[in-house]
């Protein structure tokens, strides 16, 4: 059994995106353990993101992240971190394959919708970050 993070970024609320990406999650048979809409400090975007400091990326996304209401997600299962990895789709949605959230609702690479963590490791981290209260 794993749990790892979910976002639905700021352009993925902005959109309605809530209710369909949580019902994919669901049917996948994947739990809801932990769920908020929060506006997120910029501290806590830094540091979710602290692996692509150097990027040339780095500032917009985290200028994205927080210019309006994330979701974050607690989503535990088996082998939930590959699982959603596959469900969300390749981080440039050009390159996500229909049937995947960013293949059918995005575009571009600097408003693909989610987040979600990479690896097991990822997950643990990132959910101390967005939940350090613990889940449920
Ligand atoms: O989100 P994912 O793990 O699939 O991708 P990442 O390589 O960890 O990059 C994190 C996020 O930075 C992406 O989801 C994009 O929102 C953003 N990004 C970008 O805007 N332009 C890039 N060339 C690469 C990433
Ligand atoms: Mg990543």
């Amino acid at each position: 059994m794993e749990t790892t993070l979910v976002l639905i970024k700021p352009g993925g609320v902005q959109r309605n995106l809530i209710g369909e990406i949580t019902r994919r999650i669901e049917a996948r048979n994947l739990k809801v353990v932990g769920m908020k809409l929060i506006h997120a400090e910029r501290a806590t975007v830094e540091a979710h993101y602290a692996e692509h400091k150097e990027r040339p990326f780095f500032k917009d996304v985290c200028d994205y992240l927080t210019s309006g209401p994330v979701v974050a997600m607690a989503i535990q299962g088996t082998n939930a971190v590959k699982a959603i990895r596959a469900m969300m789709g390749a981080t440039n949605p050009l390159e996500a394959t229909p049937g995947t959230v960013r293949g059918d609702f995005a575009l571009t690479i600097d408003d693909n919708l989610t987040h979600s963590s990479s690896d097991p490791e990822a997950a643990a981290r990132e959910l101390g970050l967005w939940f350090p209260e613990g889940t449920v």
